[in-house]
Parts: structure tokens; sequence; C-alpha cells
């Protein structure tokens, strides 16, 4: 039973923001919202947050509080059999943190380029070995900032890194607004499509990227839970984590679609948005360098508080298996995930290595980064809802309790198996075109519901 704590809950709520708040909210949100018609995904995302991510942040804050160990011997504590599913959690997440540390090297790349005012473009960048040396430095700082422990390194990096991400994305939204595109993103972002609500696909999507940018199913909230003290009101936190995380997104996207609408760029680019399209607006504009530079420095700074987050949940689960310290574990595990990464780090390399034509990090992103984080999260609600049913951790959850047992499984297995079938969207299309609305309506009470569980009282 581990026996760090954060030093106060102020330090925990950035701590967890920072996991929470990254990559995600920018990069990845701006590229789903973009290919997925803009509002129309905006209600499935905001139903799937509350629905899904809130009900499972609670849940596994309190596993973690509950147990305070690391996340494998947390499994095995709701039975020896569940241990694998453990190891299937922490192998996701760290799958997810190789590729993540090369984007996350992609954007201090950046960074530096404007910083010495000789700014880079995509081509150029990957032309070159960068991309790889910059991975290195990324994945060394991270494991720097876990050896220094929870309070020293984790808590300390957050309370500098997060202010700051959230200062720079309001300055950036503030200088949007007087960009000629403003009006036509803000419709972009916020006019709801109902119709498209019958597309299983666009729900899918919006739960992948929930997951995701929430830190969800990915063992963290279980680790980040174990050091919270046994006051924290844990459903309070995981509301005011889920409104940091979705208010981080909204500004990134006020930040990036105007700029998209204003210089003429394609919304629905995809991954390609942040570093491909953007950098050539950045050059056009007014004061583009400060703009770029302060753009980057957020995108740095939140992807590293996500990556340290990740790296935490293997760390924590290598010292437990082999009794090694915390300095000697992450010093393992960082070596480790200098190799585990370096076939995404190549993949936008001179050798541009690739599997079946896709380049390694695209296919670890499309499979993994898609389908592991609904997977793990049903693995948790197994385990610890139906498997072990953890007094303190249903108490924890009170009203919330069924809508992690029923509501969530049966989205998740929904999700998953569209996932997995691929389901293509016409045909879906076709055969719920009159179910939209029902759908809808049935979503609001469902979000109803939510709200009204949230809200009650624990009953211990
Ligand atoms: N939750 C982290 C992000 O959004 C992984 O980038």
């Amino acid at each position: 039973m581990t026996a760090e704590r954060w030093s106060s809950r102020i330090g925990f709520l950035l701590a967890t923001v920072g996991a929470a708040v990254g990559l995600g909210n920018i990069w990845r949100f701006s590229a789903v919202v973009g290919q997925n018609g803009g509002g129309a995904y905006l209600v499935p995302y905001l139903l799937a947050a509350l629905c899904c991510a809130v009900p499972l942040l609670v849940l596994e804050l309190a596993v973690g509080r509950t147990l305070r160990t690391d996340v494998v011997s947390a499994f095995r504590a709701g039975g020896p059999r569940y241990a694998v599913f453990g190891w299937v959690v922490v192998l996701s997440v760290l799958l997810i943190l190789s590729y993540y540390l090369v984007l996350t090297g992609w954007v201090l790349g950046f960074l530096l380029s404007y910083a010495v005012d000789r700014p880079t473009t995509f081509a150029t960048f990957t032309a070159g070995w960068a991309p790889v040396g910059a991975f290195l430095v990324t994945t060394a700082l991270t494991g720097g900032i876990v050896s220094l422990g929870v309070r020293d390194g984790i808590e300390r990096a957050a309370t500098v890194l997060l202010p700051t991400v959230f200062v720079a994305l309001a300055g950036l939204a503030a200088y949007a607004t007087t960009l000629a595109g403003w009006d036509r993103a803000v419709d972009f972002l916020f006019t709801p499509e109902f119709a498209v609500l019958a597309d299983p696909g666009l729900w899918s999507a919006a739960v992948g990227q929930v997951f995701f940018s929430l830190s969800v199913g990915q063992g963290i909230m279980i680790t980040y839970g174990g050091y919270v003290d046994d006051d924290t009101d844990l459903r309070r936190s995981a509301v005011l984590v889920t409104v940091a995380d979705i208010g981080a997104a909204l500004i990134a996207g006020l930040v990036i679609f105007p700029v998209v609408f204003t210089f003429g760029l394609e919304p629905a680019l995809g991954t390609e948005l942040a570093f491909r399209t953007l950098p050539s607006a950045f050059e056009a504009m007014p004061f583009g360098r400060w703009v770029a530079i302060a753009f980057f420095g957020l995108l740095f700074f939140a992807a590293l508080s996500s990556a340290v987050a990740m790296l935490e949940v293997g760390v924590t689960t290598v010292a437990t298996t082999t009794r090694a310290d915390r300095p000697r574990a992450t010093v393992a595990l960082t070596a480790g995930m200098a190799v585990l990464g370096l076939p995404s780090a190549l993949s936008y390399s001179p050798v541009s290595l690739s599997l079946w034509d896709v380049p390694v990090l695209d296919l670890v992103d499309g499979t993994v980064g898609t389908l592991a984080l609904p997977v793990s999260a049903l693995l948790l609600t197994l385990t610890f809802v139906y498997g072990a049913d953890l007094d303190l951790v249903r108490r924890e959850l009170g009203g919330l309790y069924p809508v992690v047992k029923y509501v969530v499984p049966a989205v998740l297995l929904v999700v998953t198996a569209a996932t997995i079938l691929g389901v293509t969207r016409p045909v879906w299309r076709l055969l719920t075109e009159r179910t939209a609305r029902p759908a809808l309506a049935l979503g609001v009470v469902l979000v109803l519901l939510c709200l009204g569980a949230v809200m009650r009282r624990p009953t211990r």
C-alpha cells in the first residue's frame, strides 16, 4: 500500500486535470471534430462524457483510494484471475504513451523552431532525424519528472504546467476573436446537427475521444486516486476534472477553427491539422511567430503532464512487481519506452517505417489509441463492479452505481462492437434515419439521470 499523498486537494486536482488535458484536447479533439462535421459531434461527445466518463472516473478514483496500490495489484485484489486484465490495461497505456511521446516530441521540435525564429514545416522536420531526437528528449524529460515522486515531481510539474496552459489558451482564444473566421468557427463548433446522430461511427468516435481525452480506462485515475486523502469528495472532483477537460477542448477549438476558416484551411484534415496546416497560417498572420510559440508551448506543456501520468501508471506497476524503488523503476521503464516508441518515431523519419503501408504511429493510434480504452474500461467495470463488488467503492459511487453497472457496460459493448465490425455509415444511416430524434430524447433523459445521480450524496 502506497504511503505517498498529494500535498493538498488543489494539488490533486491540478495533477489530475494535468493528466486529462493534453494532446487529446487540442490536436485530437480538433481533428475528430473537423472530421465529424463540427457541432454534430458535440452532442455525442458531451453525452459520452457525462454518462460514461464521469461515472468511470469516480469508479477508478474510488478503487485507487480504497486499495492504494498499482493497477495490476488493484485488479489482483479483485480476484487473482483479474490480474491479467490489469496487465492488459497497463500494456495499453504504455502503448499509447509510446506514440504519445513521439507526438509530444514533434510539438517540442516545432516549438524550438519558432523559438529560434527558423520555423520548420512538417515535411522538413520529418525529412531528418529530429523527430527521433525530440522523442528521446521528451521521453527523458517525462522520466525525470516521474522519478522525483508524487509531490516533488508530478504535482510540482502540474502546478507550473497546467496554469500556463490555460492562460495561453485564453490568450490565444482572445486573439482568435479578432480573426475574420471567428463567427464561422463558432457556428461550425456549436451548431448541432441532429440528423447525423443516427451515425454509429460518430458515437464511436465520440466515446473513444472522450476516454482518450479524460484519461479514463487507462488506470491513471486508479494510480492517482491512490494518492488522494480520505476526505476528498471524489464525485465533485470527477465533475471538476471533466468540466476543465471539456472546457480546454472547446477553447482549443475556438483557437484552431477561426484560424482554419480565416486562412482557407480544410477543417476535415484530421491529425495533419496541427502540424501541417496551422504552421502555414501562422506564417501568414500578424504576430504569427508569437502565436505559434504560445500554441506549441501550451501544447507541449499539456502533453508533458499527460505523458507523466501515463508513465506513472507503468512505474508504480514495475516498482511493485519487481520491488524496485521509484528511481530505479523509472529509469528501467523510461529506457523501455525509448525502445517501444522507436518504431512510431521512425515512421515519420527518413526510414518511414510502415506496416501494411500505414505508418506505425498511425497504426498504433488507429488500433490501440481508439479501441483499447473502451475495452480497458469494460475490463475495469467487469472487475470492480461485477467481479469484486467492493463495499467502499459502491458507497463512493452512491447514485452512480447503477449507471456504472448497467449503462456504462452497455454503451461500451455497443461502441466496441461497432468499432470492431467497422460498421459502414451509409448502411446505418439507412437503418436508423428515423431513430435520431428518439435517440436524442433518450440521451437527454440519460444525462438528467446521470446528473441526478452525481448530485445525490453518498450514503456513508
Ligand atoms: N488525456 C490525455 C490527452 O488528452 C492523454 O492527451
